[in-house]
């Protein structure tokens, strides 16, 4: 649902006529220093000390995250069983194995469960903010504290929202954001991760550059050089995200606004009971979210003459139950590099079903979600509300 207009052609012609797109560069031999710039910047609007732009995407920025951390092989990470399957390839892709707990209400992880799952071999958590909704950042970061565990904020459908007035992906140890297709700021595709850890960002730098040992910056690592990926963001991708930040505030302004005319305009009446929130003024807005007692009742107002709901349930690929790859261990391009097979992951909990998690596909088959789109018109989110009014009423 992101903007795009003339402010991205115009800078992405400016990269384009300075000829300089790899992001590594001299400011005085012309060089625009546009990823920099970005990451400066959404460093500065998320509140932290240090962003790294990735091409690789949320997923690049979950991985660095968790490499920064130090978290590999003998380690696990608790995931939500509600959230894009690569949240727990991201763990994986390390070395360590996901724990997958229950979501709440709220459509977030569930504290609860975290509590009971934490195990001996418990590394990190990663709460996410699945569709713009803030996860109880309260609750899950005094928990990590108290047992001793990181948490890595799974931002990727929740650019520039927050949780209790402060920016999501500031309250973890570090957050990861995505800048792909279906996000509120987008490059096409893209990642970004923000830490105020110094460690996690310097391991997480090296751990995105395979040439990390020959930049001129190299001295300044106070860690030895290991091999790492190339997820490494391109000028374009910097400067396309430097005005997708300028349109953040707008956009999540207008999303807000929309979401609390439903809230005000539905609460309380015949049928409607909206998921309860952690915090309403935080969401993104991207959804409303109505909640039901059964799935027959969630389906019927969903598929009501223009109310346009969908049940999560039915949305595939973030919904545990359907990680084929996970669930059948299929991790790893090569035996010795699926974390499952791996010799130190051999006493944590290998072991999947898809009912493990009820009370998440419970309320995943009772939830509704009406999209909200942040440049309807007044007229069209009245028709939207009024269509809800009237599929709630007649249930
Ligand atoms: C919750 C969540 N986590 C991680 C990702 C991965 O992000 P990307 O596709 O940018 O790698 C996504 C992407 O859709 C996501 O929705």
């Amino acid at each position: 649902m992101y903007r795009l207009g003339q402010k991205e052609i115009d800078e992405v012609g400016r990269v384009i006529n300075a000829r300089r797109m790899f992001r590594v560069g001299d400011p005085k031999d012309g060089h625009l220093q546009e990823c920099v710039r970005f990451e400066k910047e959404w460093a500065k609007t998320i509140g932290v000390k240090r962003s790294l732009l990735l091409s690789g995407g949320g997923t690049a920025a979950l991985m660095a995250g968790l490499a920064g951390m130090g978290i590999g092989p003998g380690d696990e990470v608790i995931v939500p069983g509600y959230t894009f399957m690569a949240t727990a390839a991201a763990a994986l892709m390390v070395g360590a194995i996901p724990v997958i707990a229950e979501i709440n209400e709220t459509m977030t992880l569930d504290p609860r469960d975290v509590a009971r799952k934490i195990g001996p071999r418990t590394r990190a958590i990663i709460p996410v903010h699945i569709c713009g909704i803030p996860a109880d950042m309260k609750k899950l970061t005094a928990l990590a504290r108290r047992r001793g565990i990181k948490v890595l904020e799974d931002c990727c459908q929740a650019d520039g929202g927050s949780f209790k007035g402060r920016r999501l992906g500031s309250w973890g140890d570090a957050g990861a954001f995505s800048f792909n297709d279906y996000k509120i700021m987008s490059a096409g595709e893209g990642g970004a991760l923000a830490t105020d850890d110094d460690e996690i960002y310097e391991r997480a730098s090296i751990y995105s550059d395979s040439g990390a040992a020959f930049r001129a910056y190299a001295g300044k690592f106070t860690m030895p050089i290991f091999i790492g990926f190339q997820f490494r963001a391109t000028e374009i991708e910097g400067a396309i995200l430097r005005m997708q930040l300028q349109r953040l505030g707008g956009i999540l302004a207008d999303l807000r606004r929309i979401r609390a005319r439903f809230v005000s305009a539905l609460e309380g009446k015949p049928g409607i009971r909206f998921a309860p929130s952690n915090d309403p003024k935080g969401d993104c807005g991207v959804v409303a979210a109505f909640q039901f007692a059964c799935e027959a009742e969630a389906r019927a107002f969903a598929g009501a003459g223009g109310v346009g709901g969908w049940l999560p349930i039915d949305s595939g690929k973030h919904v545990y139950s359907n990680w084929d790859p996970v669930l059948k261990h299929r991790a790893g391009h090569h035996p010795g590099m699926n974390p499952y097979l791996m010799p130190r992951n051999r006493k944590l909990r290998l072991k999947y079903a898809p009912d493990m998690c009820p009370r998440t596909l419970d309320i995943l088959k009772r939830t509704v979600f009406v999209s909200l789109n942040p440049d309807w018109k007044a007229a069209q989110v009245r028709a939207r509300i009024e269509a809800c009014r009237k599929a709630a009423a007649s249930l």
